[in-house]
């Protein structure tokens, strides 16, 4: 009884890592919840090899304890003088499961891998899409161009949902990797090169993204939003995303554009529609129509931005903005002017 009880708690005991394992497998970005025909090929793919691996471990289990009971039966360490078919019996596996059901499986994976599902997941060549969506890869944060419109956005990429979209991947300064799980499969961004690949969401909604290609101390907090949106919203969004930026509404909005201009913000950053037009960090333009800031460290909120305002570098460390020393009445003014950017 007391040997039943301990070997039913050792048996909870092994598989509680595997449900903390299995617990920790997020579907907001795993490409084993597909959102497209190519993360769907993709996870077809691997639970076919996971299978395949499977069905072969248990032979190898299977044969360890076949010989195991065998060897037990005969007696091990007696005369072996007669162990002759035993022999020819290890040449067959060794030829058969070491040699020839490894490259078959490796020809077979090869064939699927390789000549067929990674071809469902290539970019369409540029005259044949509709739209292609241009991502830079900073550190650490992305920049999405929408080519032809005067779109600029940053961490937040806004796509029309069942349409092939082309995305031309490259990056500002180290080699980093866009990456949207549920979409499609990696795709680097080298320095001075274009590397494209396809999106395709099967249905609107949100799917997380994030650089899948270690690229400094920030490298985990360089993830990013791709919506999804019905056609017409996309082109609602994209509309207002060409627009230069709100002019100031209120006095004191007034007076955090002029803390803006006159002030280091805009010796990095570009506001359409205003003298502020630099490059090193994100376009601000219409700063307010996204739902996250740095990265997606913290919510696109009032108390959030006034913290990365004045102290950036505790929310995400390492970053190029400097932390900004303002008095509290510039500080709410700034905040009255970026609230109105939508
Ligand atoms: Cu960019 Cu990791």
């Amino acid at each position: 009884m007391k040997l039943k009880k301990r070997r039913r708690a050792a048996t909870i005991a092994a598989l509680l890592p595997l449900a903390a394992l299995l617990g920790g497998c997020d579907r907001r970005q795993s490409f084993l919840h597909p959102a497209s025909h190519q993360s769907t090929d993709l996870a077809g793919l691997f639970w076919w090899t996971m299978g395949a691996a499977w069905i072969g471990l248990g032979l190898v289990v299977f044969l360890l304890i076949f010989s195991w009971r065998r060897a037990n039966k005969r007696g091990i360490g007696k005369d072996t003088a007669g162990a002759k078919p035993g022999e020819r019996f290890s040449v067959f596996v060794v030829v058969s499961l070491g040699v020839a059901v490894p490259l078959a499986l490796m020809v077979l994976l090869f064939v699927i891998g390789d000549l067929l599902v990674i071809h469902t997941t290539e970019a369409p060549a540029a005259n044949a899409t509709k739209l292609t969506v241009q991502v830079v890869g900073h550190q650490w944060w992305w920049e999405f161009r929408y080519p032809g419109t005067t779109a600029v956005t940053a961490d937040e990429l806004h796509i029309p949902a069942r349409t092939p979209v082309r995305i031309d991947v490259q990056s500002d300064d180290v080699i980093h990797s866009f990456y949207v799980p549920r979409l499609n499969r990696t795709i680097d961004a080298i320095p001075g090169r274009t590397n494209p690949i396809e999106l395709y969401a099967d249905a609107p909604g949100r799917y997380r993204g994030q650089c899948s290609e270690f690229c400094g101390l920030q490298h985990a907090h360089m993830a990013f939003y791709v919506y999804a949106d019905p056609p017409a919203v996309f082109r609602r969004w994209l509309k207002n995303q060409e627009r230069p930026a709100a002019a100031p509404k209120s006095a004191a909005a007034r007076a955090g554009e002029q803390v803006f201009l006159s002030g280091p913000c805009s010796s990095c950053h570009q506001i359409r529609g205003t003298s502020a037009d630099a490059h090193v960090g994100p376009d601000l333009t219409h700063l307010m129509s996204r739902s996250t800031i740095g990265g997606l460290v913290a919510p696109n909120r009032k108390g959030y931005l006034a913290g990365w305002i004045l102290n950036s570098q505790s929310m995400k460390p390492g970053n190029d903005m400097p932390d900004i020393n303002l008095s509290g009445p510039k500080l709410q003014d700034l905040l009255a002017y970026l609230e109105g950017l939508k």
